[in-house]
């Protein structure tokens, strides 16, 4: 893996939200979320419940040093939806991994969990999604045909990159390095 200098803050103070779903590439997204932190980011993250079967809550907490937020209908939660508190917190929602399911819903606008209804309340100016999956999917025309709607709604994209998927094959699909995604988050950020 390419290595990043961790150490030069500049992304000091911005308020990024990393949204994480179920793919087998959110084994990386701890390592994202502990390089944006010690870039100087204020890092919260949003788990669908599908990436709770391949990261834990607490890996995410102890990282960022924040609550984890998976629910939409915490009954926890401050007066203000969560969703709408969370979309006016953020500078950069970053779904990193990003599932075909998430990517359908957001083309969508489809709002049936916590991380979408926060992806329509953001502006896709401010959303960066970083897709992994099988290049069977990835390759499929409605995932294409979704992927270019939402850039031209104005989502940025990080990849995906080629080379070994989960499932031994090499392909196109599979999700960036956290370093070349720290990369795109910077440049993001000017
Ligand atoms: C072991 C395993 C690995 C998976 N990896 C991926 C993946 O990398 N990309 C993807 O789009 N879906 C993957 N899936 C399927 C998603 O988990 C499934 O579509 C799920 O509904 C996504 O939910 P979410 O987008 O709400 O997190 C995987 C499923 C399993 C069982």
């Amino acid at each position: 893996m390419r290595q990043v200098s961790a150490n030069k803050k500049m992304l000091k103070n911005k308020k990024i939200i990393v949204g994480i779903t179920g793919s087998i590439a959110a084994y990386k997204t701890p390592l994202l979320a502990s390089l944006l932190v010690s870039e100087g980011a204020k890092v919260k993250t949003v788990m669908t419940g599908n990436a709770g079967f391949f990261v834990g809550k607490l890996t995410f907490r102890t990282l960022t040093k924040n609550p984890v937020y998976s629910d939409l209908f915490d009954p926890d939660a401050d007066f203000d939806p969560e969703h709408i508190a969370l979309a006016d917190w953020c500078d950069l929602l970053l779904i990193a991994p990003a599932t075909a399911n998430i990517i359908s819903k957001i083309a969508a606008g489809i709002c049936d969990d916590l991380l979408s209804t926060l992806a329509l309340s953001v502006k896709s100016e401010k959303t960066m999604i970083v897709p992994a999956m099988n290049s069977k999917m990835w390759l499929k025309p409605v995932t294409k045909r979704n992927v270019e709607a939402l850039k031209k709604d104005g989502c940025l994209f990080s990849g995906p990159a080629k080379g070994r998927l989960a499932c031994g094959q090499d392909g196109e699909g599979r999700m960036p390095e956290p370093a070349d995604i720290l990369r795109a988050v910077r440049d993001y950020f000017g």
